[in-house]
């Protein structure tokens, strides 16, 4: 990965107007410096998506989504940072210059472990490929046979075995001049309470998972013994999000557009349908659909079919994720089959055949949804019928399209015999409380925003509470008016602020003023990875104040330092320091009069 001069990151952020990229997604709509829209990363009906053009800053009042350039770039179009930036330097013609010597920014940094990390992966996951090709891996050898999988499908997907030992990797990977303790950053090594470093993965089959780009990012092992586990996978790294990823993406990403995708629950699944010809097939890694997995489908897929295992369990995993998939607006369809408990089972038994058919007559969504309701309720009883109608409106009042939507009543008023009229009417009914429902929480959502969706992990104190408030006023003021700045230096302290993340905010922001003359919130935004602290930072900087800003600021200090000095004093008087704590007390009250 190649590590680019700042003058050049520098360069791409000044050619490119945050405004104007945005409005390649979104429709905005202009209001003083301020652009409206519709928020593209959660589904809204009434606008709380905000662009600054001053700023350059984007912010939503819904979801907290909020960023620089950069960071609409990378949720957008599902990047990372290095990516993003190339994107936009191409778009904005600036030609990226590599970087020479010692790199110190936290980019850079992070650029190197990750570089190192997919490296470690791809070294493993040939190790395994090669260990599977040695006689001494018959068990895995058979372990493949007897589940039908032949030599082209373990080439394709890279399909390998960690052989049962503690240190096959270990040894391996440091014979190429790696670290035991670098194993256990990749994930591929663990470390137990006596602080040995030993395999992760041992005895088992194992699947590379492989990003769009081509990276090996993780790896899923099946066991090949009597392991509880029957499935591992790699833990968090810097190269892999379980959330984010999809087994098999990097194959079916091709065809994904042209016939769509089908999802379905295991590797398993997946490597056994593609060997028979079904080559559109991913698989999630082993947690429930998220929300981001659901958007990389619509990335890649025309359409979903959603074909997961026939127990309850999966038939309820398989509810959530069309509901998820839904408002990541996907075209969802069921696919669904009996007499196997999974799609590998089917097809192994009833031949691809068989399967195209199941394709061809999946059924859409809610089509899918009204079937499983109906099997549930004996339609000759009134008050079974009447709890079906109740249920099937709440299905139907979840579709948009109201074409749709009276077609499905009409079949409904069909095979109930009550009147299309009656059944309109209580879906409509629903219709109308959920966008009421949806409106007000929009409303109250965009006049608090201290009760957004951000990760205040760091924040010990009550956020929302009026000293949170006065904390991000006063980090505001710091950050965007140079006499507020040096008023700070002088006065302002970190104990001040309730929680680390304003405190850490604060010493950013003093950091990054003292270093830099020409202020720029987008600039600022860039160099804070973490990404809870870039939140918090995002929403206090699009706080838009207007007024005196030393009378504010003044103002800020006054309270906050109070506050201060009252949790001090209440502490030495809890150790038993009375004197010095009514004498504390004293001063605030003065100051007060
Ligand atoms: P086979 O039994 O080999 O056919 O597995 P499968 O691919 O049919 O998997 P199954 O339906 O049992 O589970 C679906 C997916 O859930 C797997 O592919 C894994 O990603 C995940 N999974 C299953 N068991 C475990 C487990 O014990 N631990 C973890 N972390 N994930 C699991
Ligand atoms: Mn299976």
């Amino acid at each position: 990965m190649a590590r680019y001069k700042q003058s050049s990151i520098n360069e791409v952020s000044r050619r490119s107007d945050l405004v104007e990229l945005v409005s390649g997604y979104v429709h905005l709509k202009r209001n003083g410096t301020s652009h409206v829209g519709l928020c593209p990363f959660h589904k809204e009906k009434t606008p709380s998506f905000h662009v600054d053009e001053d700023k350059q800053l984007f912010y939503c009042f819904g979801c907290g989504a909020g960023g620089n350039v950069y960071d609409f770039v990378m949720r957008a179009e599902n990047l990372d940072f290095v990516d993003a930036l190339r994107f936009l330097a191409q778009r904005a013609s600036v030609t990226l210059e590599e970087e020479h010597g010692t790199y110190n920014s936290n980019h850079d940094e992070e650029a190197l472990l990750r570089k190192r990390i997919l490296e470690m992966n791809r070294l493993a996951a040939r190790h395994f490929y090669e260990n599977l090709l040695k006689p001494e891996a018959i068990s895995a050898q058979s372990y493949m046979q007897r589940r039908g999988l032949d030599k082209k499908t373990t080439i394709k997907f890279g399909i390998g075995y960690a052989p049962d030992q503690w240190t096959d990797l270990r040894d391996y990977m440091e014979s190429r001049g790696y670290t035991a303790e670098e194993l256990v950053t990749a994930g591929l090594a663990v470390k137990n309470e006596k602080g040995r470093i030993y395999d992760k993965f041992r005895n088992r089959l194992m699947f590379p998972i492989i990003d769009v780009r081509g990276n090996v990012v993780a790896f899923g092992g099946r066991t090949l013994g009597e392991d509880q586990a029957k499935y591992m996978n790699s833990p968090e790294t810097p190269v892999f999000h379980k959330g984010r990823n999809l087994f098999a993406l990097n194959l079916a990403k091709q065809v994904g557009m042209k016939e769509g995708l089908i999802l379905v629950e295991g590797y398993m699944d997946v490597v056994s349908l593609y060997q028979r010809g079904i080559t559109n097939v991913v698989a999630g890694l082993g947690t429930a659909l998220t929300e981001e997995q659901a958007r990389l489908l619509k990335r890649y897929a025309s359409q979903v079919y959603v074909c997961y295992d026939g127990d309850e369990a999966g038939q309820k995993a398989a509810q959530k994720a069309i509901a998820l998939l839904g408002e990541a607006e996907n075209v969802v369809k069921v696919i669904s089959f009996t007499g196997a408990k999974d799609p590998d089972e089917y097809i192994l038994k009833k031949g691809p055949e068989s399967f195209r058919a199941l394709i061809a007559e999946a059924h859409e969504s809610v089509e899918y949804q009204l079937l499983r309701l109906r099997r549930q309720y004996d339609l000759y009883d009134v008050s079974q019928k009447i709890t079906f109608l109740g249920e099937a409106a709440k299905i139907l009042a979840e579709i948009d399209n109201e074409v749709a939507r009276e077609a499905y009543i009409k079949r409904l008023s069909v095979e109930t015999d009550i009147t299309t009229e009656a059944i309109k009417a209580e879906v409509l009914k629903l219709v109308y409380y959920r966008n009421r429902k949806q409106v007000k929480k929009e409303l109250y959502n965009a006049s608090t925003p201290e009760r957004l969706n951000v990760d205040v992990s760091g924040v010990n104190q009550g956020q929302g509470t009026a000293t949170y408030k006065t904390e991000r006023i006063l980090l505001n003021l710091i950050f965007f008016h140079r006499r507020a700045w040096e008023l700070a230096q002088e006065i302002v302290q970190p104990e001040w602020f309730s929680g680390e993340m304003h405190r850490e905010l604060f010493q950013r922001i003093m950091t990054y003023r003292r270093d830099n003359e020409e202020v720029r919130a987008s600039d600022f935004i860039t160099r804070l990875s973490e990404e809870s602290l870039k939140q918090a930072a995002v929403s206090l900087l699009y706080i838009q104040f207007e007024g005196d800003s030393v009378q504010a600021m003044r103002e800020a200090v006054i309270k906050l330092e109070t506050e201060y000095l009252k949790k001090y004093a209440a502490k030495l008087a809890g150790e038993g320091n009375v004197k010095e704590a009514s004498e504390i007390y004293r001063k605030i009250n003065e100051r007060r009069g």
